[in-house]
């Protein structure tokens, strides 16, 4: 029917940055921090994880339960905002490292929601080319692109790769459908600007560097919005009620625009998959690292139907749902 996901991976930095760290770097406290956002610790790369390290380690492991090794994968995708380089992409570094070497590899750029454009793509692309398979990765270092002086911002983040692989599968499993959506229109509530350009004639006198500037307030409000919007529409589509969802697993963004996501959509709480308190927003990689967590807790049961949402810099936005 569609795209399945054969097996899922990933890997966290070793390093934890707890609240009582952040009390050190920046005028905030542990009680401020939690009760706002639900975040206890994130983790921050050092010396040797770089994002496409991370990702490479991530699609091993996802690589490993499937069963599939390097040479059969033909495509690689990473979902990212903060290769270490801009060329070439953090995919064709995972490439090089995993030596999968029939594989074409690119990155999506679609901050927060990375991940779930990167699934859409991979199931378009996997029901053209049937035999194909694909390793899916959201990775990020989102560390390297914190202002560390702005409290506004720099509690919020972390660092972590997850990755799935997918094929194409007759029958009844796989991915169901996706709704995505962007509005450009309201990029300067969630932006970071690019390293300052060489050519002097391009505007770039508001350039204040490349690290993730943010009006939270705003971000807040569009983000519940947007996903239940999202949601509401996949499922109206689809013709799936939201009491036949076998879990869901939401952008871990922030426990208070999840809380109220989920009380407006209407799904009970215990079948929403949550670890924001140990890894805060991982950006691309906070979908495929939760799936990696909730599959070998043994959450999805085959046949479950999972619902998948995320929001971020765009703004961007979508659900995508599969039948496990
Ligand atoms: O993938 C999407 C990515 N973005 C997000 O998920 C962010 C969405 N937004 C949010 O989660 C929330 O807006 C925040 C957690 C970022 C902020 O929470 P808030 O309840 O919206 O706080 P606020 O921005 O309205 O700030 C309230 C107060 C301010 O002080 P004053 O002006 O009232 O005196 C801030 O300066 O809290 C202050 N504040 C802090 N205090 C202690 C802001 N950051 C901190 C901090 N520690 N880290």
């Amino acid at each position: 029917m569609g795209a399945v996901i054969l097996g899922t991976g990933s890997c966290l930095p070793r390093r934890v940055l707890t609240n009582q760290d952040l009390e050190e770097i920046v005028d905030t406290n542990d009680e401020w921090i939690l009760s706002r956002t639900g975040i206890s610790t994130r983790r921050k790369s050092s010396k040797g994880e770089e994002t496409y390290r991370l990702a490479t380690v991530a699609a091993e492991n996802a690589m490993q339960m499937a069963g599939v090794t390097a040479d059969e994968i033909d495509l690689i995708i990473v979902a990212t905002i903060s290769s270490h380089m801009t060329m070439p992409s953090c995919a064709c570094f995972v490439q090089k490292e995993l030596g999968a070497n029939k594989a074409f590899a690119y990155d999506v750029n679609a901050a927060c929601s990375g991940f779930l454009f990167g699934m859409d793509n991979a199931d378009k692309y996997l029901r053209c080319e049937k035999g194909a398979k694909i390793l899916l990765i959201g990775a990020e270092t989102l560390s390297g692109r914190t202002n560390w002086e702005d409290r506004n911002t720099c509690i919020l983040f972390g660092d972590g790769a997850g990755a799935v692989v997918m094929e194409y599968e007759d029958g009844a499993r796989g991915i169901i459908g996706s709704n995505l959506r962007s509005d450009g229109s309201l990029w300067n509530l969630l932006y970071m600007h690019s390293a300052p350009s060489s050519n002097p004639d391009i505007f770039q006198a508001d350039n204040p560097g490349s690290h993730i500037m943010m009006e939270g307030r705003e971000v807040f409000k569009y983000a519940v919005k947007a996903m239940e919007g999202a949601v509401q529409e996949l499922l109206e589509r689809e013709n799936v009620s939201i009491s036949s969802v076998g879990l869901m697993i939401p952008h871990q963004a922030n426990i208070r625009i999840l809380k109220k996501l989920v009380s407006r959509i209407g799904i009970e709480e215990e079948k929403v998959f949550i670890n924001v308190q140990k890894y805060g927003n991982t950006s691309a990689a906070s979908i495929p690292i939760a799936l990696d967590e909730a599959n070998r807790a043994g959450r999805l049961q085959p046949d479950d139907l999972l619902l998948v949402c995320s929001f971020g810099g765009g703004f961007t936005w979508g659900a995508a749902l599969l039948r496990w």
